[in-house]
């Protein structure tokens, strides 16, 4: 195992109700919130008037209409907010997108200086606020993480900020939150979940015994409970095994003892910043046409393992048994309803050599990736995607 350091400052309150602390808890940071969210599912849920009357108390202000794919101009206008009112704690009320602009505009509003300053040199962040989370949607792990993606729609980038000053300090992760999310978003989440279990069981280090075995725990989990939280919106062992598995999948746990860049992440984050597409309908899309790109006699044991391990294939001819897993991987999405090539997510234009080099000129990750990818891999891996 490589050497690591574990430290999340995250406090879980995880289950039923657990919102009833969000008063006690956020008087530990100030009194001046600004609450932010998307584009409306709280109105609708119930879930705003809630946290509205828990902090009655309170002097709040509010950054609602950030966006999937949340932009540079949204965080912007949240830090400018900040810095107006004097705001003391910033509370992200929803899911990766929130919660990933609210980490940009918590150091934004203590830098003097562009918002996007901080995303290209991440010593300047310096100062954060401090973040509160009410999860709405199990995806990115994003409320016990460090990372968050935003989108310049100027330089059509989409990249992730990090920094240990904005791990979230209170996460309220609620199941029965989940059981309103449309299906595709339970499906993408799902999809991103698995994904990012993924890129860290699939890293050049195999000898992190242990965190490859949680890893496949994990994998299993959300294969077990992905389907039926889309049949079954409401079932809450669905839904609390998911939801604890997003956390998991991010929180640096599957990767400690290992080490390696990401490689559909990466490529599939130029997609949705060209195209504005949800994250896990890129990575559905992505991940199996990875997969069998860089099934090689230099890999195959580790899809073998993945298959007999997660999916309970079973044989004698490891590469059968790996193709196996990789097609199994791909029909798990199909039955979530996912589509399988950009043309079904509704790109039908060819801008695939502009993604492939917008790609790799903005990450360092395919060079230290599992199989290292070059640009053209790149390409031909988005050719297999058409
Ligand atoms: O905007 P509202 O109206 O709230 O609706 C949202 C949004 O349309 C809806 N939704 C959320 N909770 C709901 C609900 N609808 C009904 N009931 C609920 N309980 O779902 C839609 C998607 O929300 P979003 O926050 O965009 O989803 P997700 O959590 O998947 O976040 C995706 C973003 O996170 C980034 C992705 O690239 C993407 O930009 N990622 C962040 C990561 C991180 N911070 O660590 C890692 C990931 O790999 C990922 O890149
Ligand atoms: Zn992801």
């Amino acid at each position: 195992m490589n050497n690591f350091t574990f430290n999340i400052p995250t406090d879980i309150r995880f289950g039923k109700d657990q919102i009833e602390c969000l008063p006690n808890e956020l008087s530990k940071y100030g009194n001046k919130v600004l609450l932010v969210y998307g584009g409306g599912s709280i109105k609708r849920t119930g879930l705003y008037d809630t946290v509205i009357s828990l902090l009655d108390k309170y002097e709040v202000y509010e950054l609602p209409g950030i966006e999937p794919n949340p932009k540079l101009t949204s965080v912007e206008e949240g830090a400018k907010i900040c810095k107006e009112k004097g705001i003391e704690v910033i509370l992200a009320v929803g899911g990766g997108s929130t919660i990933d602009a609210c980490k940009h505009i918590a150091c934004a509003a203590c830098y003097d200086g562009p918002a996007w300053d901080l995303m290209m040199d991440r010593s300047k962040i310096t100062k954060a606020l401090p973040i509160a989370v009410v999860l709405t949607i199990c995806a990115t792990g994003s409320e016990m993480n460090s990372g968050g993606v935003i989108t310049n729609e100027d330089t059509k980038e989409k990249l992730e900020i990090n920094s240990p000053l904005l791990y979230p300090r209170l996460s309220i992760c609620d199941p029965t939150y989940l059981y309103t999310l449309p299906q595709k978003q339970t499906a993408a989440g799902t999809v991103d979940i698995l994904s990012h279990v993924l890129e860290q069981y699939f890293q050049p280090n195999d000898e992190a015994y242990i965190t490859d075995t949680l890893s496949e725990a994990v994998m299993r989990t959300v294969i077990k409970y992905g389907k039926v939280a889309i049949d079954n919106p409401t079932d809450y062992e669905a839904r609390s095994n998911l939801m604890w598995s997003s956390t998991v999948a991010l929180n640096h746990l599957l990767t400690v003892g290992k080490g390696g860049g990401w490689s559909v992440h990466p490529i599939e984050h130029v997609v949705s910043a060209f195209y504005d597409i949800t994250h896990g309908v890129g990575l559905a899309i992505i991940t199996p046409k990875w997969m069998r790109f860089v099934l090689t006699s230099n890999t195959v044991d580790r899809f073998e393992r993945y298959a007999k391990e997660v999916w309970g294939i079973t044989g004698s001819d490891k590469y059968a048994i790996a193709m196996e897993g990789i097609e199994k991987t791909e029909e798990f999405f199909k039955s979530l309803g996912m589509p399988l090539t950009l043309y079904d997510a509704g790109i039908t234009d060819d801008r695939i050599k502009e993604m492939a080099k917008e790609a790799y000129r903005t990450n360092n990750e395919f060079k230290r990736a599992y199989v290292k990818l070059s640009v053209d891999d790149i390409e031909n891996i988005l050719n297999m995607c058409k």
